[in-house]
């Protein structure tokens, strides 16, 4: 088969790994992609992947047997309705059942419908009344913009000072453009968090394994909301009723409930949880795999991605399991700065160090006039590997990350360390 991925980060390049994995696979095109992803069976296509039309006549030429949408900003504007509209089979969501990532709101008061354990939350439209509540409820709470923010737009404020300095800036200074214009106020919840994806077709729901991402900028989780530095699969210190509770009182009534509102999900719905004392609850949903989580845990499925997309896109029941025993541990390569400013064009060093056994995933870089990879955005790449335990996996991929080491770069040295 023949098969374009729409994106251009380490997800991407994860997903066009383990599609190449299958036999049934001969040529992955990826847009626009990004130059470290480039090997035999995957080639790259310099289109935009706001370009639809550009998009749609590629596929055409090329006759992909089918398309997956990776990044949550084309599966908002529609670009699944439209590729299937062109007739190429595409696996993601529509526009309106992504809505569930593209409107906090929406999302909240969808959870509320259909009793889906989640934080209690108000929204606003007009700062008074936004503030008056925030002077009721009082710190800690959570500020969340209404709208996509590329993973920037949720303020954990400890404090008053920090709540009201938040509201200010994503209502009265659009910090956010339009995503700021509504803005979600919520109960600040406490426990583990962790993520949980799965693959929907309808009220069918095919759960992955679980894995944790580590969201903050710096080590001990403190500094910025960032994308993700690193994450790991399984997570062992949780146990399995929370998961099994998880499935049954948030991604089953999800997935139904999402066909009850005219907005049947086929994709991957991810599912950001926290363990709270009264049970897992949902810190938000996100119509797409996460990223860095699939790093990390598309090598662990043994299943062939192929044949359960295919399975999804033909309404029939695919075939989905997972390594048992020892763990997937990655870790993210940032430029410095990053998430706040940062600059491109930084040489990588190192990278032919890499032991052969690991994997590179790709995310912000490019090659240079000189055939090196150059620094290209703020997360440069992810190193995965998998070991029998996290201590053997911390050990070894800490001295992989050392050989990348270099002052325009910074990572985390504490992935994985609470699974120890
Ligand atoms: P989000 O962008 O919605 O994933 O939120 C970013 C991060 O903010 C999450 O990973 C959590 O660590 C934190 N967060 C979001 N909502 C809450 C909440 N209600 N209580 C505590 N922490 C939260
Ligand atoms: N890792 C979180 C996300 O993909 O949104």
């Amino acid at each position: 088969m023949k098969i374009l991925v729409v994106g251009s980060g380490g997800r991407e390049h994860a997903i066009s790994r383990k599609l190449l994995e299958s036999p049934k696979t001969e040529q992955v095109y990826v847009v626009p992609g990004n130059d470290g992803m480039v090997q035999k069976g995957i080639a790259l296509q310099d289109i935009p992947e706001t370009d639809h039309e550009a998009i749609i006549q590629f596929a055409t030429e090329k006759a992909v047997d089918f398309a997956i949408v990776g990044p949550e900003v084309p599966l908002l504007n529609g670009l699944v309705d439209d590729l299937e509209a062109a007739g190429i089979p595409a696996f993601g969501p529509t526009k309106q059942a992504a809505l569930i990532e593209g409107s906090k709101d929406f999302a909240k008061q969808f959870m509320k419908k259909y009793q889906i354990p989640t934080a209690d939350s108000e929204t606003f439209t007009d700062y008074e009344a936004a503030k008056a509540y925030l002077d009721e409820k009082k710190a800690p709470i959570v500020i969340k913009a209404d709208g996509l923010a590329a993973g920037k737009g949720v303020t954990v404020a400890m404090t008053m000072e920090e709540a009201t300095l938040a509201l200010k800036e994503m209502m009265l200074e659009a910090k956010f453009g339009e995503a700021s214009e509504k803005v979600v106020i919520e109960e600040f919840l406490a426990g583990e968090e962790f993520s949980l994806m799965a693959f929907v077709n309808g009220t069918e729901v095919y759960p992955m394994e679980v894995a944790q991402d580590h969201k903050r900028a710096y080590d001990g989780d403190k500094g910025p909301n960032t994308g993700g530095m690193g994450a790991y699969s399984p997570v062992p210190h949780l146990a399995k009723e929370v998961v099994d509770e998880a499935i049954e009182k948030i991604l089953i009534p999800a997935s139904s409930g999402l066909v009850s509102e005219g907005r049947s999900f086929r994709g991957i719905l991810y599912a950001g949880l926290i363990h709270t004392e009264a049970g897992p609850k949902v810190i938000e949903f996100n119509a797409r795999f996460g990223d860095p989580e699939t790093q990390v845990v598309l090598p662990r499925l043994e299943s062939d991605l192929v044949e359960i997309i295919w399975s999804l896109l033909h309404d029939q029941k695919p075939e989905v399991h997972f390594k048992q025993g020892g763990i997937e541990l990655g870790v993210v390569l940032a430029s410095a700065g990053y998430p706040d400013h940062y600059e491109k064009g930084a040489k990588l060093t190192g990278l032919e160090h890499i032991s052969s056994d690991v994997n590179i995933y790709h995310a912000g870089t490019k090659l240079d006039s000189d055939g090196d990879f150059v620094s290209n955005g703020g997360r440069v790449l992810l190193i995965g590997l998998q070991a029998e335990s996290m201590v053997a996996a911390r050990q070894k991929i800490y001295q992989e990350m050392k050989k990348l080491e270099n002052p325009a770069f910074f990572y985390r040295i504490d992935i994985g360390l609470k699974a120890e």
